[in-house]
């Protein structure tokens, strides 16, 4: 559908402190013990005060650009991907732009919570597609830990922060690139997963900050049930549209939120767990940059090579899914 559309590097950023859940123990009562045997997650990243969703994301990106030897004013487009900006407005995007020197660019932010880089990536690939850009930057990168209430356990433990940007462009040959996507979404569902305040329906006052409206609110079960659901099937379809089969997958990187929902992605597709990229333990759920970090990662550890077939799935709050299929 895409094809042709490649990555063509990758870079990451996360935060130097390392919060685990022992340390957890200290502000809400849990225990090390239920946080990773019902989430899978050992610790996570959370950043300083001073430091903000934007400060990541151009880290990351410098590092993507870097790496394929692109120059920022080369760059004719930036995605941000975040629900979790520096403020409304104006777009981190444009405060990545700003970082990186990336003055040729235009720029925005596009929001589809956890989901947000598949989005993206989909986004950035159409302008890649069309030939109206030449280097697109992709960047998934969130500050979870300044939305997070420490008063309610259910939710607290499991998200961490970081970034991780891929630079698009053309591929050299046909064999490579985006083969197949699935976006969707289910408004319908918007009330289990959430944050309130800060809008022009609950603009900041007073009364939003006593109700902590400020903060993250999930019905984690729903969440659950909906995220099980949609992953294996959406991953499924992916692959259908492409006209492949699981069997063939080299590599799958799903969304790192909880790895019991990853472990039923892997059974609808019978598929083995050597063909699973997982850092779920080390950064808990980065949202939007889970899957950009992951995809990094397993690129550093030698997981993927030229001519592997990947697949990428997500799902988050709207709720929101996306997968999509691409050879390497
Ligand atoms: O990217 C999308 C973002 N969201 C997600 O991916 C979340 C999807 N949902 C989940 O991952 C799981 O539903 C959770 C990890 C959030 C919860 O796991 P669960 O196995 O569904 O637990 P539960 O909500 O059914 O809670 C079981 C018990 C409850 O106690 P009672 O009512 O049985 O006495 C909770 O109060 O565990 C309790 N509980 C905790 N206990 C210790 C909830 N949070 C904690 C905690 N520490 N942090």
């Amino acid at each position: 559908m895409l094809n042709n559309i490649k990555v063509l590097s990758t870079g990451k950023h996360l935060p130097e402190r390392v919060v685990t859940n022992k340390e957890l123990e200290n502000y809400v009562e849990t225990s090390e013990n239920w946080i990773s045997s019902r989430t899978g997650i050992e610790e996570r990243r959370f950043v300083s005060d001073n430091e903000s969703t934007s400060d990541l994301a151009a880290v990351a990106a410098k590092e993507a650009l870097k790496r394929a030897e692109v120059k920022p004013e080369e760059v004719s487009m930036i995605v941000v991907t975040t629900m979790t900006p520096d403020m409304p407005f104006p777009s981190t995007a444009c405060l990545v732009q700003d970082k990186i020197g990336a003055e040729n660019a235009f720029a925005f932010d596009l929001e589809a919570a956890c989901s947000g880089f598949l989005y993206g990536l989909i986004v950035g690939s159409q302008f890649v597609s069309a030939g109206s850009c030449r280097y697109v930057l992709v960047i998934g990168a969130e500050t979870m830990s300044k939305i997070l209430d420490f008063e309610d356990r259910s939710t607290c433990v499991l998200f961490g922060d970081g970034a991780g940007a891929c630079l698009l462009g053309k591929a050299d040959n046909h064999n490579q690139g985006i083969l197949s996507f699935d976006l969707g979404a289910d408004g319908g569902k918007s009330e289990i997963l959430k944050m309130p305040g800060g809008g022009s329906l609950f603009p900041a006052s007073h009364e939003t900050v006593k109700n902590r409206y400020h903060y993250l609110k999930m019905n984690g079960n729903e969440v659950y049930k909906f995220a099980v659901k949609f992953l294996g099937q959406s991953a499924l379809k992916t692959l259908e549209d492409a006209g492949k089969n699981p069997d063939e997958i080299d590599l799958l990187i799903p969304h790192q939120a909880n790895l019991r929902i990853i472990d039923s992605a892997v059974k609808k597709l019978g598929i083995d767990y050597d063909k699973v990229f997982l850092n779920v333990a080390k950064y808990g759920n980065m949202s939007a940059a889970s899957i950009p970090v992951a995809l990094d990662e397993a690129l550093d550890d030698g997981k993927i090579t030229r001519g592997d077939l990947l697949v990428l799935v997500g799902f988050g709050a709207g709720l929101t899914w996306g997968s999509c299929v691409l050879v390497w």
